[in-house]
């Protein structure tokens, strides 16, 4: 090959957003490692107080995205965050018929399907590996690696700080503040961690799974979400004692009438279940196909290096002329499939009350009423019995009877705290 011929397929990349993931993505093109990927131009606002040497003398360093249009870059890398205003950048690049890598759940799992159409009109394209599971390649797994066979259900674990923090809980026995602190301080949690403990952050990973190996396109905002804020360390002695781990699980099912089962709770999970063999920071995704059973994919589900990958990798996609057409990556549905509040499980309640005569049989009678059976109730000794923890479990039922019947059960007066609703995943079944 001459050098005419190597120059004349090189690709020009234009990085949107230096930040943790932007200075990943710009340390990995600039080591010699991707000969065919050249970083050109960066784009920040406040620029002038990015700026590094190490990228080399030849990168354009702008405060203006229109300079990475007018350049005619051969590729943008958007890494700015947030809906607004990376949304219209992305579309404005895609207009301009630039190929547009992203690691951008927001955006992708709120107006994937308007992008992918405008990628399509001006015959280029829009690629988000990173968006979801950051490292993991999940996207092109469920796209090319079990693209024979035909998905029925994904679950998994998608936010590392959540699982971070469970897991330490569950190691170290700390109460949920400690843990979301030291998270904090090791820089696995946000300084406003809203996002990822109350379900946010894996709702919107979630519609993207769905889209991409399902092929349902859902408004991200209509799957239900439960907070694992009221999670404490006795839930793990209680968890432990039925055989399982705490994990912030999500999980969704096409159903027969093309309607869709999701959530994203936390949940008890069977300690054989891959999804509790997850450790710290990292993530999982388990699909399973009517013919190949479960696949599982697991690593690094965020950090600037890892997400970096995934990013690097779509460019390289990008650089070798391995086009997807928009439509393998998120189907062309304009009308966004019904998504299903109840689901079947076990369930796990753990009450919290002022002990007295006759608690047990008032509960037992509600649960009755409501065609609910009580499977177990667990006591660990030693608490006092002016605020006594202790767990009812149930035989598998819809959560809507769980529902109804709790709400009566927190009408009583001897609570002490609101009771505490998981539900228990079966084993063999780490999905809905
Ligand atoms: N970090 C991870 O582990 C991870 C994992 C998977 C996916 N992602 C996704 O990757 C993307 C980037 O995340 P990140 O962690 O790298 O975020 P970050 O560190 O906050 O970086 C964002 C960069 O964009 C710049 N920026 C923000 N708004 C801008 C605007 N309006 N105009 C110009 N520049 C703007 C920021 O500048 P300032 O410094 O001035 O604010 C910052 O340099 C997000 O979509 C995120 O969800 C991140």
């Amino acid at each position: 090959m001459t050098s005419e011929s190597a120059r004349s397929r090189q690709c020009r990349v234009a990085i949107a957003g230096f930040g943790t993931v932007g200075q990943s993505v710009a340390k990995i093109l600039t080591s010699g490692v991707h000969a065919e990927l050249t970083l050109t131009h960066v784009f920040n606002r406040n620029v002038a107080s990015k700026r590094v040497d190490w990228t080399g003398p030849d990168v354009v360093w702008t405060e203006s995205f229109d300079d990475l249009l007018a350049a005619e870059v051969d590729v943008v890398v958007e890494l700015i965050g947030g809906t607004s205003p990376a949304r219209d950048w992305i579309d404005r690049a895609l207009l301009a018929g630039i190929p547009v890598v992203t690691a951008n759940k927001q955006v992708i799992a709120q107006a994937g399907t308007e992008l992918m159409s405008q990628a399509r009109r001006h015959g280029t394209q829009l690629l988000f590996e990173a968006a979801v599971a950051g490292g993991i390649p999940i996207v092109r797994g469920m796209r090319d690696g079990v693209s024979g066979d035909r998905l029925t259900r994904v679950s998994g674990i998608l936010n590392g700080t959540c699982n971070y923090i469970l897991t330490s809980m569950e190691a170290d026995g700390v109460s949920f503040e400690d843990a979301l602190a030291e998270a904090q301080r090791l820089g696995y949690a946000e300084a406003d961690p809203t996002a990822d403990v109350e379900g946010f952050d894996a709702q919107a990973k979630l519609a993207i799974l769905l889209a991409v190996g399902l092929r349902q396109v859902v408004t991200a905002d209509d799957i239900p979400l439960a907070s694992m804020t009221s999670v404490a360390a006795i839930d793990f002695a209680y968890a432990r004692r039925l055989g399982c781990v705490i994990r912030q699980v999500a999980q969704a099912e096409v159903l027969d009438d093309g309607s869709v089962r999701a959530s994203v709770r936390p949940s008890l999970v069977p300690e054989a279940s891959p999804l509790a063999r997850v450790d710290g920071s990292q993530n999982i995704v388990v699909v399973e196909g009517r013919y190949g059973g479960e696949t599982a994919f697991s690593g690094y589900g965020a950090g600037g290096d890892p997400t970096a990958v995934a990013v690097v990798s779509d460019l390289v996609a990008v650089a070798r002329g391995q086009a997807v057409a928009p439509t393998d990556l998120f189907p062309d549905k304009q009308r966004a499939a019904r998504v299903v509040q109840g689901f079947e499980a076990g369930h796990y309640l753990r009450f919290t009350i002022a002990d007295r005569p006759g608690i047990i049989a008032a509960l037992a009678e509600v649960f009755s009423r409501h065609g609910v059976n009580v499977d177990a109730v667990l006591q660990e000794p030693g608490w006092s019995k002016t605020e006594l923890p202790f767990v009812m479990t149930l035989e598998t039922c819809g959560s809507m009877a769980v529902s109804a019947a709790l709400g009566e059960i927190e009408r009583f007066d001897f609570h002490v705290q609101a009771p505490v609703w998981l539900p228990i995943l079966s084993d063999g079944e780490d999905g809905v």
